[in-house]
């Protein structure tokens, strides 16, 4: 690799230091050593569509030689031996390593997956909050000790150990790339498991740095590595070793399916978390100013690319046109531009690609007579942008209403009783989240009854909390890998009988 990419001047606004960084191929780290030895693939800023460096991009030999590393890992006396309290030190050590340069890891997040900075701020701010809390899971791992019920107790003893799955394969997406690592490698570290982390190519930059940062605080070799690729290459290969031992996945659907279905042949446990098309009702009694600013909020945060996105509004009809104007003037209020900007409050979707995808979707609801009721079209500019769009008009026979969009769009439909809320809101393939705003008790009872979604925020909405289970009903996911549900996930048991 040549010259500097710096055409739009991206790189001018990141700190010196990122930008030394930025300037070398970046290699793949396998073993803790840097391994370069591969073809380039060029990172592009979504913002520019300039490229602003370049990683090398793992083949099947580079992920089986990151499994074989993590597997020795593994088995060697320094990490799964290790008493809990030393793995949890190491983690908290990691934290506080990444804590010192989060403003660092923020902008590249920012220029690699166009987040805007003071978001990417708070995200890795919270993946900084998840490794803390995951360094106190270490120690809270505990089996049973039990007295058998049918074997004579005193000649018995029964204790069901809990130990590490082994290698853990994390495949991750590009909506929020160091971030996110951040918050899901904890709980796989402090069970006591090793990784090989699949970056999405759009964005690999964040997970080799986060490694590079854990090795500095101490990581023993080989317990994270990490090989960028393609899904149908790096990804493909990872997924389908037989010296895997667990799969978590943070993707689309589609591509979860064809994960479980590939992990399925040698019976691999897969953890799937997946799209959604989350609903968000919004009820008369509900304080209204509150409720438009928050699900306009969080339809358009990180531009809508955000997997628990409140895609689908649904509004008492009493209501319905002050909540639409709410919301469109809240998606008129908001600024897209850069991530570097501080005055930028909408990004870039993540490629061309993508955007193309929007406005597909956004266009065939149109032409089917949706209405939008502001937005609707592409915003001017070297980079990805969509205008912040809200629809009307929508119906279930859109691929707009159906699909999970993933770009600054969401859909208002009005409603006239609780049971049609509780029908539209339900009535998708998904079910990730879904938000209700309500002053009632009744109607937040029978909502969180009701509905089919893995979280459920009353009067709030993307409240998360490392300590929380996180996951999807339905075709939303399987499984889950945070909070109290973590040891359950990365850990197996095994039954021990004893006899004296
Ligand atoms: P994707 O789900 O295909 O990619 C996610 C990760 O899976 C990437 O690291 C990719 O390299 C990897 N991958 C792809 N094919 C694979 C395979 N056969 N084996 C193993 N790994 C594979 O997502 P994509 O295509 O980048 O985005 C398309 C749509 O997916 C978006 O428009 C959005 O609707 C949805 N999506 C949803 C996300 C969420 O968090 N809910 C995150 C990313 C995408
Ligand atoms: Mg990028």
């Amino acid at each position: 690799m040549t010259s500097t990419r710096d055409g739009a001047g991206t790189l001018a606004g990141v700190q010196p230091s990122l930008r030394a960084w930025l300037e070398v191929s970046r290699p793949m780290l396998i073993g803790g050593v840097p391994v370069g030895d591969a073809p380039p693939l060029a990172v592009e800023d979504p913002s520019t569509g300039l490229r602003i460096a370049e990683v090398a991009i793992a083949g099947a030999e580079h992920v089986d030689r990151a499994v074989s590393s993590a597997r020795a890992a593994f088995e060697a006396d320094d990490w799964r031996w290790l008493a809990a309290s030393d793995r949890g030190r190491l983690i908290r050590a990691a934290a506080a390593v990444v804590d010192r340069h989060s403003d660092e890891l923020a902008q590249l997040d920012a220029i690699d997956a166009g987040i805007p900075i003071g978001l990417s701020r708070e995200l890795i701010a919270a993946g900084v909050g998840s490794l803390e809390y995951a360094a106190g899971t270490a120690a809270r791992i505990s089996g049973d000790a039990l007295a058998p019920s049918g074997l004579p107790g005193d000649r018995f003893g029964a204790r069901v150990l809990r130990e590490p799955l082994g290698v853990v394969a994390m495949i991750l997406p590009w909506n929020s790339p160091a971030a996110m690592l951040l918050d899901k490698i904890g709980n796989v570290l402090a069970t006591g498991n090793t990784a090989v982390v699949k970056p999405a190519e759009q964005t690999p930059l964040g997970a080799l740095r986060v490694a590079e940062l854990f090795a500095g605080a101490g990581l023993p070799p080989g317990v994270l590595n990490v090989v960028p690729g393609l899904g149908s290459v790096a990804g493909a290969a990872l997924v389908e070793h037989p010296g895997v031992d667990a799969i978590s996945f943070t993707g689309s659907t589609v591509t979860g399916k064809r994960i479980a279905a590939a992990a399925a042949a040698n019976l691999t446990p897969v953890s799937l978390e997946l799209g959604g098309k989350s609903p968000a009702l919004v009820f008369p009694d509900a304080d209204l100013d509150a409720a438009v600013e928050t699900v306009a909020g969080n339809a358009f945060l990180l531009s809508g690319q955000f997997c628990t996105a409140p895609s689908r509004v649904f509004v008492h009809r009493q209501v319905f046109d002050e909540v639409l104007a709410g919301l469109c003037a809240v998606a008129g209020a908001l600024v897209v531009g850069p991530p570097l900007d501080p005055s930028t409050t909408t990004g870039p979707l993540i490629s061309g690609a993508q955007r193309e995808r929007v406005l597909g979707l956004v266009g065939s609801g149109l032409l089917a007579g949706a209405r939008a009721a502001c937005g609707g079209d592409a915003v001017d500019g070297p980079g990805h942008y969509v205008a912040p769009t809200v629809l009307t008009g929508t119906t279930r026979e859109m691929a707009v209403e159906r699909e999970e969009v993933f770009g600054p769009v969401l859909s208002v439909t009005p409603f006239d009783g609780i049971d049609e809320a509780v029908r539209l809101a339900n009535d998708t393939p998904y079910g990730l989240a879904a938000g209700v705003f309500t002053g009632g008790l009744a109607t937040a009872e029978r909502m969180t009854r009701d509905l089919q979604a893995g979280n459920v925020w009353i009067n709030c909405y993307n409240a998360f909390d490392p300590a929380l289970p996180f996951g999807g009903y339905k075709q939303s996911g399987r499984a889950r890998e945070s909070g109290t549900a973590a040891i359950d996930r990365y850990t197996q048991t095994k039954t021990v009988v004893t006899a004296t």
